[in-house]
């Protein structure tokens, strides 16, 4: 047997924040939003609805989604830069709301990258043995750490959750192999500055085009696959210039490069999961189809998986 995703689920609030609207906070323009990020519109959360309220609706949905019932999850790992508070964690709040009274559950900080470290270490525990199911969730409420104020930033992020069951799946599926990294140097180009996001722009986007493009090279070249083995990419989705420059080191023709970075803008741990989640829903990727999802973050941390989609 192998280790992979049985179920999928998602969610995003309704509130959609357009390059228009922004023009109207921020010195900025819709050109300038789109030709240097790709993002049109975002999602962002209402007063009402915190971080575990996004996590346990696409938790929801991901169980259902995977014929999994709530007491059968043995561990959830939720992926957060924006807890409803520092304690207790977003796992122990969606834990109690789902009904999960076997599971354990912690939080797990890696930015950007934390989807990619909650799978792969989501993929330890069920490789051992030791657990069966497990929810890996990655949520964010970055409206609430966005400086409305500050045009380097606020145009780039928005809100939402996507969460997966991942358990035991046939031979030949599942995750093929894995990659993670942290690179601790650079923390002060990403950071949470007191209340809000402080970010060094262009060192960033330098970083994630090398880092990128090298971690989902390595994970193919590691499951033994060539580049033109690759059904679908799914890059964290920060900037359309990032995502089509990994694109471009792997070769890929347009069409395999996953985009929502339009409509959701970076969503940080949320936004690999969204992406697949669209992906599978818009019949991009299909059962026995090679995926290479690729993350990185603050920290900096990163991260990527090549798996065969499917049961
Ligand atoms: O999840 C991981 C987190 N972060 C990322 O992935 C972000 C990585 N970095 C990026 O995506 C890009 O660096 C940005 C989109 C943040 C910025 O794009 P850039 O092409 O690197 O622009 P820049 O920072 O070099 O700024 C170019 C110009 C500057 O003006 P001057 O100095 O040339 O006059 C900025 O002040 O654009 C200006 N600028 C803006 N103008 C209009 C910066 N933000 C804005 C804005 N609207 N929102």
């Amino acid at each position: 047997m192998a280790t992979g995703i049985l179920g999928i689920g998602r969610y995003v609030p309704d509130k959609v924040l357009t390059n228009l609207d922004l023009e109207k906070m921020v010195d900025t323009s819709d050109e300038w939003i789109r030709t240097r990020t790709g993002i049109q519109e975002r999602r962002i959360a209402d007063e009402k609805t915190n971080t575990s309220d996004m996590a346990y609706y696409a938790s929801k949905e991901a169980l259902e989604n995977a014929g999994v019932r709530p007491e059968d999850i043995d561990l959830i790992l939720v992926a957060t830069v924006t807890p409803d508070m520092p304690f207790p964690s977003v796992a122990c709040l969606i834990q109690d709301r789902l009904g999960a009274k076997n599971a354990a559950a912690m939080d797990l900080g890696a930015a950007c990258a934390g989807f990619m470290y909650g799978m792969i270490c989501a993929k330890q525990f069920i490789d051992n043995n030791a657990y069966k199911n497990i929810l890996v969730v990655g949520v964010e409420k970055l409206s609430k750490i966005t400086n409305w104020q500050d045009r380097n930033t606020a145009v780039l992020f928005g809100d939402g959750a996507g969460a997966v069951v991942m358990g035991q799946v046939s031979d030949g599926k599942g995750i093929l192999s894995f990659e993670l990294g942290a690179n601790g140097a650079g923390a002060k180009d990403l950071y949470q500055d007191g209340r809000y996001i402080f970010m060094n722009g262009r060192e960033v986007f330098k970083f994630a085009v090398r880092q990128m493009g090298e971690s989902a090279v390595n994970v193919v070249e590691k499951a033994g696959l060539k580049k033109e083995d690759i059904d679908a990419l799914i890059p964290h989705q920060a900037n359309i210039r990032i995502m089509e420059a990994s694109r471009e080191r792997l070769g890929l023709p347009e069409e395999k490069l996953i985009k929502t970075v339009h409509k959701y803008g970076n969503t940080s741990s949320s936004s690999i999961p969204l992406a697949l989640y669209d992906a599978v829903a818009e019949g991009k990727v299909k059962d026995g189809d090679i995926v290479v999802l690729v993350g990185f973050g603050g920290g900096l941390t990163w991260g990527a998986v090549a798996l065969r989609w499917g049961k």
